[in-house]
């Protein structure tokens, strides 16, 4: 209402539109101030997806079977933050074929059904990669016809019965060598060669026609040997037609090392015309956790989010948890902790209101609403 409009009103009724205004205004200022008084979170709980949303892109989370089963106020982190989810460990050949033959889909369909009915996007990790895998296969000492049977009945199993339902597969995981430029010396390698990732593809494609297909990697964020070699892999897949679709960046970072060229070494790809995913965003503080390190974390899940959105076919970013609670970072890394942007109390961090920032930055400079989300 602006002051034009009272002119020329009784004094009764511009009284009244006073009042109205000022009780507004009131109703703002203590709006702002419940918001404020949340720490570390300045947008309300439904901002992260609708901001994710309207800039056509999927913010994830990769979650854990029990806490989902068991536990309402890590639903509520999921539900209220996230438009996308992925299955931390519960699709992995050892939780998914524990024996030969037999299937397990208890984790699976949870995972599944909790997305569903709660309107998230799924994303399927993952299909064949070296760790995670039952003694049965990993111990088995198959011939390459063998083992080229099992992983097309465990594709056609896993992938095949939730066709149409999860739009993203990784189903290639980490095939680089931790570091170098050498395929990984893995059991799909040893015995299908080098050829067992276009082969895989091929499986999962006939599996699910509309699944996007995605290799996933790690360490290829930033430029080097592996970068290169990974470039020089995916790009002769797509000379040769295979059907991939997309490059995931896990992306798990140490505080204050996001590489500088994220944006430019996800663009190598989308020039080949493969769509890019951030899919295992973690930042990991070494102990002891303090004020600066939170703040320069949230910088970094900023820099991480803003450079997915300038890079057009970046479908979003998936981060590696729902809580500190929940990460497998101290375990695996021991000395650091708190990688995720929710404190194991399920309290926002600075994390959670920096991509907040970003998403919401990028709505007010850029206008433009991008494309649909693919997954
Ligand atoms: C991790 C899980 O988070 C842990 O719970 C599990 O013990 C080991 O695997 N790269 C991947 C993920 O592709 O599957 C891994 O997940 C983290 C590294």
């Amino acid at each position: 209402m602006s002051h034009r409009a009272l002119r020329g009103r009784s004094p009764a009724s511009a009284g009244a539109v006073a009042l109205v205004v000022l009780c507004g205004a009131v109703a703002l200022v203590v709006t702002a101030a419940l918001v404020l008084a949340v720490p570390g979170q300045e947008h309300t709980e439904g901002d992260l997806p609708e901001l994710a949303s309207a800039r056509g892109v999927d913010l994830g989370v990769a979650v854990a079977v029990a806490p989902l089963r068991e536990d309402a106020a890590y639903r509520e982190v999921v539900t209220g933050n996230y438009t996308s989810v992925s299955a931390e460990n519960t699709m992995k050949w050892d939780s998914v074929q524990p024996r030969r033959g037999a299937f397990d889909w208890g984790g699976p369909d949870t995972v599944v059904d909790f997305a569903e009915s709660n309107g998230l996007r799924m994303r399927g990790h993952t299909l064949l990669w070296h760790n995670q895998q039952p003694q049965w296969l990993s111990e088995g000492a198959y011939g390459a016809d063998e083992l080229r049977e099992i992983v097309r009945s465990h594709t056609d199993a896993l992938v095949g019965r939730y066709e149409g339902r999860i739009g993203a597969w990784d189903v290639i995981n980490e095939p680089m060598a931790d570091e170098g430029g050498a395929i990984r010396d893995n059991l799909w390698y040893r015995v299908l060669g080098e050829n067992y990732i276009a082969e895989a593809l091929w499986m999962a494609h006939e599996a699910d026609p509309r699944a996007r297909l995605y290799v996933n990697e790690f360490g290829i964020e930033g430029g080097g040997t592996k970068a290169d070699a990974f470039y020089t892999l995916i790009a002769d897949l797509m000379e040769r037609g295979v059907p991939l679709h997309g490059i995931g960046f896990q992306s798990h970072f140490i505080v204050g090392q996001v590489p500088e060229d994220l944006a430019e070494n996800m663009r190598r790809y989308t020039d080949l015309g493969l769509e890019v995913a951030v899919t295992e965003l973690d930042v990991r503080i070494p102990e002891p956790v303090t004020d600066a390190r939170l703040q320069e974390q949230a910088r970094d899940y900023r820099r991480v989010v803003e450079a997915c959105l300038e890079v057009e076919g970046c479908q979003g970013v998936t981060v590696w948890g729902v809580d500190d609670g929940h990460s497998w970072i101290p375990d695996w890394f021991p000395g650091y902790t708190a990688a995720t942007p929710f404190d194991a109390d399920y309290d926002a961090k600075p994390a959670r209101a920096a991509m907040v920032e970003a998403l919401a930055r990028r709505a007010r400079q850029g206008g433009a609403i991008r494309g649909a989300a693919a997954v």
